[in-house]
């Protein structure tokens, strides 16, 4: 069906993919409404804007805004609550060209063993955990701690046969403690990472370009900032699967995120000014495979340290 080039092809642990692109949760929807409009052919994975356990509204407007050429928001994850998202999205599931996983939010363990059920129930392919949504009034950041963090996951783990991949925040003080604190407590894979603070003021209205001032900053400056967080990762521990995100626009960017450790690389950001952009990474990144001779396999941890 895909036509994808099996040197495209990559394992996250228990899960085999057949490109190691993935499309990052919140920047493609619930997936079945992004299909008509994006590439999906193109991914191993879509993961579904995170789901909690009852409908939250978001933050008000405005909870999107530029930042140079990155992006800031505190969506604040609008979601209409498992229930519904079961009802609306998971019978639609099944007719998308790609495996859709879902993501879990909540202010408690239980709250994402409640969620992460749910969504088994509505069939996602895996549950990939939201530790690290930095946009939350009064919750603390799961990922910030790693101790916190494994109870999420162990409580997961316990509700769910699903493959679980945990999402950390760059924002971490000790990005190895918390992956190996996750690692240890059941979770297949480490997705590095998602948004990181960030803040900007609009200097005609002197106001913070979003309401809620603090959000989480994305795009082509993140990439660094992740991607020191995959290679730490991978360093310490080189046999965790990790999912790269943070600022990936082009083909180069993946073969970077693989080279320092990665197995798959999530797009997030470049969705909104290109929602086919995948098609294009995708293609080049074929070409590139092509001319080096090489696998996305044989490029996963292929970084040479000095
Ligand atoms: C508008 C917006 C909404 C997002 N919503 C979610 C979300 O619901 N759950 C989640 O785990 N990450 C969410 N993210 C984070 C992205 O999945 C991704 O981790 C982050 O943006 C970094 O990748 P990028 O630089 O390619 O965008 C969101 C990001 C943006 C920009």
């Amino acid at each position: 069906m895909s036509g994808l080039s099996n040197s495209l092809r990559t394992q996250l642990g228990p899960v085999s993919l057949r490109s190691p692109l993935i499309a990052a949760a919140g920047t493609v929807g619930s997936v079945v409404d992004f299909a008509p409009v994006g590439a999906l052919e193109s991914y191993g994975a879509a993961v579904a804007k995170s789901v909690s356990p009852v409908p939250w509204p978001g933050n008000p407007a405005p909870r999107i805004g530029s930042s140079g050429i990155g992006m800031l928001n505190a969506i604040g994850i609008q979601n209409p609550g498992i229930d519904a998202w079961s009802t609306e999205v998971g019978p639609r599931l099944a007719g998308v060209a790609v495996p859709v996983w879902g993501s879990a939010v909540g202010g408690s363990p239980g709250d994402f063993a409640l969620v992460a059920k749910g969504l088994e129930a509505a069939g996602v392919a895996a549950v990939e955990l939201n530790l690290s949504c930095p946009n939350l009034e009064g919750e603390r950041m799961f990922a910030l701690d790693g101790e916190a963090a494994a109870a999420v996951v162990a409580e997961v783990r316990r509700a769910t046969g699903l493959p679980v991949g945990a999402k950390l925040s760059p924002n971490a003080e000790d990005i190895v403690a918390v992956a190996g604190a996750v690692v240890d407590a059941g979770a297949d894979w480490v997705v590095l990472t998602n948004t990181a603070w960030g803040f900007g003021i609009d200097i005609a209205t002197r106001r913070p370009t979003l309401t809620r001032g603090v959000g989480g900053f994305s795009g082509p400056p993140l990439k660094a900032l992740s991607m020191r967080c995959v290679w730490q990762v991978h360093q310490a521990m080189p046999t965790v699967p990790i999912v790269g995100c943070g600022g990936v626009a082009s083909a180069d960017d993946v073969v970077e995120y693989l080279l320092a450790g990665a197995a798959a690389v999530a797009i997030g950001t470049a969705h909104f000014a290109a929602p086919r952009v995948g098609a294009r990474i995708r293609r080049d990144l074929e070409r590139y495979l092509r001319r080096q001779r090489t696998t996305v396999v044989e490029l996963s941890g292929g970084g040479i340290p000095w």
